[in-house]
């Protein structure tokens, strides 16, 4: 096994190990790596639908978007696609999957299935290291707070992008977790906060949460916290969607990284109530 690290934040490329196999060994391989380094990448694996799926089941039951029909044979996958034309694509900000959920992911299995020759890049970013480095004054003012997360409703997942086909569901929901969530597995401290989904912090006044989520979100975006990963055909991405943030980038401009598709295969493993 060779593992490269991305950077030095977060983020690890593994060779040597097959995803193919969802065997109990294998999997414990794979999460002790995961929960180290928080995002990891493998290329050049040629894994069908079901065995993406088998690996994931081992991580625990998998979690169906609310708004986002999967595929038809296989409703758990999400296939995210950006035509040749589109110049925007699907979490292009940074965000953590549905925070707004009671049980927001736990982990993301997303594997490339056609990618540009340039562009599309997708950025992780370390919420432990965010959390530890951020301002004391600002800690001492969110400790034991929550903040609402809202689900936007189900336009903002579809409506911008052709290929991307609503459920029927139309209802639009929030839920307040921890600002500072606690990592299951790790026991470390996380920053639970997104730009994307968070929209106040409870029990203060709408001034006061703005002035302190926006200077959280200013710290969150600092790129000394990220690590890039430059997608080629068939690899895989496995990532920790409690202590990280991610953005897939849309660099789609004219004469560069526009006029090619980009499609991704998307499995989601439910989490638990962040605490
Ligand atoms: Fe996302």
């Amino acid at each position: 096994m060779e593992i490269n690290l991305l950077s030095g934040a977060l983020g690890a490329e593994v060779k040597g190990i097959d995803l193919k196999d969802s065997s109990i060994e294998n999997w414990n391989k794979i999460n002790s790596l995961l929960l180290e380094h928080k995002v990891l990448f493998f290329r050049d694996q040629k894994i069908s639908a079901e065995e993406q799926l088998n690996l994931a089941k081992r991580f625990g039951p998998l979690e169906k978007h609310i708004y986002v029909k999967g595929r038809k044979e296989y409703p758990e996958i999400i296939r995210i696609i950006k035509e040749p034309d589109e110049k925007r694509q699907w979490g292009e900000t940074w965000h953590t999957d549905v925070s707004y959920n009671p049980k927001p992911t736990k982990v993301i299995i997303l594997k490339s299935v056609e990618v540009p020759p340039v562009g599309g890049d997708t950025m992780f970013s370390n919420m432990e290291l965010a959390y530890e480095s951020l301002d004391e004054k600002i800690k001492d003012k969110i400790k034991d707070k929550k903040a609402v997360h809202s689900s936007l409703g189900a336009a903002a997942f579809t409506e911008s992008y052709k290929a991307m086909e609503g459920n029927g569901n139309l209802d639009e929901y929030s839920n307040a977790h921890p600002i500072v969530r606690t990592h299951p597995e790790t026991g470390k401290k996380i920053l639970f906060v997104n730009s994307m989904y968070t929209k106040r912090i409870v029990g203060l006044d709408k001034e006061e949460s703005d002035e302190i989520l926006n200077e959280i979100f200013r710290h969150q975006e600092r790129l000394d916290f990220t690590c890039r990963f430059k997608w080629t055909e068939n690899a895989v991405a496995i990532w920790d969607n409690r202590s990280t943030h991610h953005q897939g980038l849309t660099d789609f401009f004219p004469g560069r990284g526009l006029g090619h598709r980009r499609v991704m295969d998307r499995i989601a493993i439910e989490g638990d109530n962040p605490n």
